[in-house]
C-alpha cells in the first residue's frame, strides 16, 4: 500500500514537473520571422528595391528575376533553418565573372536591410538573418 501510495506521488510530481515546463523546442529563425510568407515578401521587396536602384540594376540586366526569385527564396529558407531544399548555382557559380566590388557588395546588404523592415522583421531578426548571409561575402567578391 504504502509503495503504491509512493509511486502515485511520483508519478503525479513528474505531471506537474512537465506541465510546468512546456515544451521550449528553439524556434528557427525562418519560424520566428514568421516562414515562408515572410521570406517571400522579403524576397519581393528585395527585387522591388534592385530594380529602383540603377547601380544594382546592371548586375540584374540580363538576369531571368523569376528563376531569380525562386531561388534567393529557396537559399534564403534554407539558410535560415527553413524546410526548403535549394536547387540553385553555388554562391560562387552565380557571382563568377561579375567582379562586384565591397561597396556593391555593401549596397545590396543596405538594399536587404530595406527590404527585411518592409517585411516586417525586427532590428535583431534583420541582425540575425545578416549574420547568416555575411560569410557568403568571400565567395561574392570580385569573382
Ligand atoms: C549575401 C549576399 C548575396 C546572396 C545571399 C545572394 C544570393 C543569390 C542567389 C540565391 C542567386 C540565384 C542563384 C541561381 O540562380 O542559381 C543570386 C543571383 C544573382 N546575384 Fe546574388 N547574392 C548576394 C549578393 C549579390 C551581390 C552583392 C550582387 C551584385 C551587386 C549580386 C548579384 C547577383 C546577380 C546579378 C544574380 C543573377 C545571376 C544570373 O543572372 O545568372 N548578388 N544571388
Amino acid at each position: 500500500m504504502v509503495k503504491l501510495v509512493k509511486a502515485s506521488f511520483i508519478a503525479f510530481s513528474l505531471f506537474l514537473v512537465a506541465c510546468a515546463a512546456p515544451n521550449k523546442v528553439p524556434q528557427s529563425l525562418y519560424d520566428e520571422i514568421g516562414g515562408m510568407p515572410t521570406v517571400e515578401a522579403i524576397t519581393d521587396n528585395l527585387i522591388n528595391e534592385i530594380s529602383f536602384n540603377e547601380t544594382i540594376y546592371r548586375y540584374f540586366k540580363k538576369t531571368n528575376i523569376r528563376r531569380f526569385r525562386e531561388k534567393f527564396i529557396e537559399h534564403l529558407c534554407v539558410n535560415t533553418g527553413g524546410p526548403c531544399i535549394y536547387t540553385g548555382d553555388t554562391m560562387l557559380r552565380v557571382h563568377q565573372g561579375q567582379n562586384i566590388s565591397e561597396t556593391d557588395f555593401n549596397l545590396i546588404v543596405d538594399l536587404l536591410v530595406n527590404a527585411m523592415k518592409k517585411a516586417g522583421l525586427t532590428y535583431t531578426q534583420q541582425n540575425q538573418v545578416l549574420k547568416v548571409l555575411a560569410p557568403m561575402r568571400v565567395e561574392i567578391l570580385y569573382k
